[in-house]
């Protein structure tokens, strides 16, 4: 029998693909099993990776235990809430892809069912390991810059992404709750806590329409505001999602790391590539030293700290809480857009 802790793959499209990728590269974790309700795809999967594939997932969660000791779910956003209970009653450690699930009771469900369970249940906010957004947090916190009073965020999407994207039922709603989540969680590293939300939309029922253009300001409890600007619509292949940071000492800018990843910036490209750069007198850039890293590493890095809180050595910093939280901000800024009105954290719960 094969050493180390043994990671299912369920979805095995894009995010499931990398994530086999990834747990290739993590010591101590290898990849067990394949799942996907695409009976082609999880036989041909399963073979190329050489460990068994299920399309049955009811016998992949029957079998349970005696094949894996955790799973990453990496299904469409509606499928999220029901594939991890499923996995939870399995006896199976859990880490399901951004955004937790589509609305807040279904959050509440998963956590409930994890803490009854005894299971980890964590949520892949991987930019949340970005080490230039980690380097950009810690100078805040050691008060090598003052706190900024403003976030700014770009999240250009050239065209609609496709697929069950495109359908707000199974998306949870469009640009913002898909993609969007992590610019909500990467603006709470750097801000902290929102405290109120008011947004405006390109459609006053995202859940049902999907948004594909919208405006989020957040106000943050300690003070400061966000902009989160979002579009689908660029020309093809645009991604961008460029972070900005002014404080009354400095102001930062933080190539975005999927823009980075994917060489598909919405503006001319930075001389400086990856490099974060700042400026301190308002007149000349220079660039912010911080670790190199990429979109891809940052998910590894995702998997890796499920895998160490599922041995014990670390505690979640991407709890199902976390998740919750995140999906708590996002909700605001839809009700937000539908009432047209600013809505507080606390109003949602
Ligand atoms: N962290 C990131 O940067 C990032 C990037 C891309 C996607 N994601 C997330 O990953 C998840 C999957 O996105 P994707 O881009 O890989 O989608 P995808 O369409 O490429 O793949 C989804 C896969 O899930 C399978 N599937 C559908 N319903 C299923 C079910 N009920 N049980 C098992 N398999 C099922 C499909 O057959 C398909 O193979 C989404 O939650 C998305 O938000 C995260």
């Amino acid at each position: 029998m094969q050493d180390g802790l043994r990671i299912g793959v369920i979805g095995l499209g894009a995010q499931g693909v990398q994530h086999m990728w990834g747990i290739g590269r993590i010591e101590g974790v290898r990849l067990a099993a394949v799942v996907d309700v695409d009976a082609e795809r999880a036989s041909r999967v399963a073979a190329e990776k050489g460990v068994p594939g299920f399309s049955d997932l009811d016998a992949f969660f029957r079998a349970g235990t005696e094949v894996v000791d955790g799973v990453v779910v990496c299904v469409p956003n509606k499928h999220h809430c029901e594939t991890v209970l499923q996995a939870l009653s399995a006896g199976l450690h859990v880490l399901v892809e951004k955004p937790m699930a589509v609305s807040l009771a279904e959050c509440d469900r998963m956590i409930a069912a994890a803490d009854a369970a005894e299971l980890r249940l964590m949520v892949s906010h991987n930019l949340l390991f970005y080490e230039p957004h980690r380097a950009v947090r810690d100078l805040i916190a050691s008060g090598g810059i003052r706190r900024p009073h403003l976030y700014r965020t770009r999240l250009t999407c050239g065209n609609m992404y496709g697929g069950w994207r495109d359908r707000a039922e199974l998306c949870g709603g469009g640009l913002l709750i898909d993609s969007g989540a992590h610019r909500f969680y990467t603006a709470r590293q750097l801000m902290g806590e929102v405290k109120t939300v008011t947004a405006w939309l390109d459609t006053d029922d995202p859940r049902r329409r999907g948004d594909e253009m919208g405006f989020v300001i957040m106000e943050f409890e300690q003070g400061g505001v966000g902009l989160i600007d979002s579009t689908f619509h660029a020309p093809g292949e645009t991604f961008d999602d460029l972070v900005e940071l002014v404080s009354r000492d400095a102001m930062i800018w933080i190539p975005g790391s999927e823009a980075e990843y994917l060489k598909t910036w919405s503006h001319p490209p930075v001389a400086s590539g990856a490099e974060v750069m700042i400026n301190r007198d308002g007149s000349r850039w220079e660039v912010l030293p911080t670790p190199r890293d990429d979109w891809a590493s940052s998910c590894v890095k995702s998997v890796a700290h499920f895998a160490d809180c599922i041995r014990g050595r670390a505690e979640p910093i991407t709890s199902g809480h976390e998740g919750r939280r995140n999906l708590a901000v996002l909700s605001a800024a839809y009700l937000s857009g539908m009432e047209r009105r600013p809505v507080s954290i606390e109003e949602v719960g």
